[in-house]
Order: structure tokens, then sequence, then C-alpha cells
């Protein structure tokens, strides 16, 4: 479907779609990104657009005047349309809590997946393949189970138990390797796309940035129109955080919103790849970074969308923190506790973030906030299993307990 082209996001070359091109070659795949550019003069006549109508509790096909897919697949109508709660929060007021624990395999993954599978069925593909720090491999899986398309999956073998068994449940063909997420990666990269396998791997195609924008465009239009001031989440690739911006800056290109919100990425203080290409300043230049975290999701060491990560972090004044594996803990069982959401470490972090600025006095309880919650504490129970501090009862000890 051609109603978008691709554009170098460092050279700025336009290459019109095609089966088989993700990047642009003459800048590699980590400098040579695509962005997907739409007609936005032309969006700006369409009737959802001109009468503002869209639905607080759609799936993200709602906006699909800004998606580059055609096809359409089972699980589309329940994917997105995920929570917007308010709670006040650390002293702030009506705090914003986007949670995409509740996709289909609760998590954020799902709106990149669900954009990869129409794609392939509209390029004529019938196998995907993914590398994954568990997330994008267990949405790919799952919400390809139905189709008959095949879906080889590469993760590392120590991803947290619960998505790998949601890719064994799923039937997809899965690579558990013996390797960080980074080697894993640049295995399967080299595997896949010798085979002509449709590649869903973050960065490298950018229509999975496509899909997880729609997460901007909800927040939007279940605040009523109205834009926060920051914006907080967890960042591993870079990816998810590069898909807020482009969502909250399309909604105000064709004139939705007046203003884009300063988003800021948090990473984990073991392995902050991102913040510190971000830190070092322009021209942005990838480094590979060693290191480990509890957050498994965000364990990004050679990150793959780095440069549109710091470009547009940059436009919209954000920045980048990282907090310590305490904190991300703390933050799992602080937001469990005043709010009754359960996030998986990488989602926690847009909490803990949260306090940590407010601690620093960089956001104050003036200001408004939105956390984008990015998977379900289910996903990786393993990781908080030492917060089970409440000893087993007997019938007899429990009635004297209560009742003297
Ligand atoms: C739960 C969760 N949060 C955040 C992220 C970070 O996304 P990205 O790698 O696009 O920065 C991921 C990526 O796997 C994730 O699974
Ligand atoms: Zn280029």
């Amino acid at each position: 479907m051609n109603n978008h082209i691709l554009r170098c996001i460092t050279c700025k070359k336009e290459f019109t779609p095609k089966p088989g091109l993700y990047y642009c070659v003459d800048c590699g795949y980590i400098m040579g990104t695509l962005e997907v550019i739409y007609d936005y003069e032309t969006i700006k006549d369409n009737s959802k657009v001109k009468q503002k109508n869209f639905e607080k509790k759609a799936s993200m096909y709602q906006f699909d005047f800004l998606l580059p897919t055609e096809s359409k697949c089972k699980f589309d109508e329940y994917v997105g349309g995920t929570p917007l709660y308010k709670f006040d929060l650390l002293g702030i007021k009506d705090v914003l809590v986007k949670y995409d624990g509740s996709n289909p395999s609760s998590s954020y993954k799902d709106r990149a997946s669900s954009v990869a599978i129409n794609r392939a069925i509209d390029e004529g593909n019938n196998t995907l393949f993914c590398a994954s720090t568990g997330n994008a491999a267990s949405s790919l899986a799952m919400l390809n189970a139905h189709t008959d398309m095949k879906t080889y999956i590469f993760v590392p073998a120590t991803i947290p138990i619960g998505k790998r068994t949601q890719l064994e449940i799923s039937g997809a063909q899965v690579m558990a390797v013996e390797g960080t997420y980074d080697e894993v990666y640049d295995l399967s990269l080299e595997l896949g796309l010798k085979k002509g396998w449709y590649c869903r791997h973050a960065a490298i195609n950018p229509y999975l940035l496509e899909g997880k924008k729609t997460g901007a465009f909800e927040i939007v239009i279940q605040n009523d129109f109205t834009v926060p001031d920051y914006v907080l989440v967890g960042v591993g690739d870079g990816t998810v955080i590069s898909s807020l911006y482009k969502g909250f800056w399309e909604f105000k290109k064709i004139g939705l919103t007046d203003k884009i919100p300063r988003i800021i990425g948090v990473q984990a203080e073991g392995i902050p790849a991102i913040k510190a290409v971000f830190e070092k300043g322009k021209p942005y230049t990838p480094h590979v970074i060693i290191g480990e975290t509890v957050a498994d999701s965000i364990a990004v060491g050679n990150p793959r969308d780095v440069i549109k990560a710091c470009t547009y972090i940059e436009a919209c004044n954000g920045f980048f923190i990282s907090i310590t594996d305490e904190e991300i803990l703390d933050a799992i069982s602080e937001l469990g506790k005043e709010t009754g959401l359960f996030a998986e470490p990488a989602g926690a972090v847009a909490f803990g973030g949260l306090k940590k600025l407010i601690y620093e006095e960089k956001i104050t309880d003036s200001d408004k906030v939105c956390l984008v919650i990015t998977g379900n504490g289910l996903k990786d129970v393993n990781a908080v299993k030492d917060m089970i501090h409440t000893e087993s009862l007997t019938v007899d000890e429990v009635v004297k307990r209560l009742e003297g």
C-alpha cells in the first residue's frame, strides 16, 4: 500500500516502498533507519480528522488513515484501545497512566506485531522472523498463531519463563539462543534476510514504529485532546520512544493538537546505551555498551533505533535518565500499591523515573504527566519473587491471628 514514502533519518534520501526494502543501504541499518512519511495535507481533509471523530475505546486501526497496511487480521480489533487511567501519584494530581499490559499478548509490542503481520500479507510473504528481548517475539508468535504464515523467533535463552511460554504455546518455531539479545539480533538478521522472510526486528523495519505511534494518538484522544507536559517511557532499542514522538508530531502536523510533550526516556543504570549517545551530543554516533539489568526487555547494549530516538527527543526538548535495578523493583511494588496495576520491570521504569525527577525537582506538582506502562507484570513474576513475604499458615493459625 503506497500511502507513504520512506525517508532515511540520516541522509534524507527518499524511497518508494517495495518488498525487501528495510533501510538506506548507503547509511547502513543503524544510521539509515527509515521514516514513514504520509501526505499530511490530504490527511487533514479526512472526515475523522476534520470532525475529531475518534473513540476512546477502539482498536488502533481507527487510525488507519495514518497506518501503512491494507490487509486485515483477526486480532486487529483488539490491539490498542488500552486504558488511560488517572491517579494522584507522588504528590501530583491526575497523572495519566497508559496501561498497555492489557493488549492481547500483554505488551505494547502488539501494536507493532499487528502491523508487521498485515504488511507481510500485503507483500505476499508467508514467513515472518523476529529477534527480541521477549515481548516482540511473544507478541508476534501469539498474534500470528491463527494465520497460515510461519513464524521464526530468535530470543536469548534467558528470557523470562512467562514470555518463553507464550512462544511455545503459540506454535512458533523457537530458536532460544545462548547469547545476548544483541548477538541474537545480528545472527537472526543475517539468516532471515538471506531467506527472504518478512523481518519484524525492532528499528530496521520502519513499519513497526507506525503501529507503536498509535499509543500517542490514544493518549491524546483519551485525554480529550489535551497533550500532557511530560511523557515517560522505558527505552531499550529506542523504537517505542521514537514512536511516541512521531505520534504526537503527526497529530500536531494534521492540526489535531498544538503541542508535543517533552518525552523522557528511562533506561536501566546497568545498560543506559541510548542515554550515553544522547548525552555525548551531535553528531549522534552509535556506541555499544556491555551491561545488564533486571529489566530484561530494555537490556540492549547496541540499540538499533538510537538515531531516531536521539533526534526526536532533542526535537521535543526531552531527555534520558537512568535508574538502578533497586529503584526499578521498588517502582513495581509502589505502582502496584498505589494503582493496582502490575508492570513488568521495563514498564515500571516510567514510574521509577518520575519518582527520581520529582526528587530532583525537575518535575513539579504543577506539571501534567503521563506514564506509559509497556508490559504486564505477569510476564516476569520471577523478577519480583523476593517481594512475596507472607508466610504460609495453617487453618488454626489463621483463626488465631484474626480472632485472637
Ligand atoms: C515492556 C517493554 N517496555 C519497553 C521496551 C522498550 O522498547 P524499545 O526497545 O523500542 O526501546 C520494550 C522492548 O522490548 C518492552 O518489551
Ligand atoms: Zn541514508
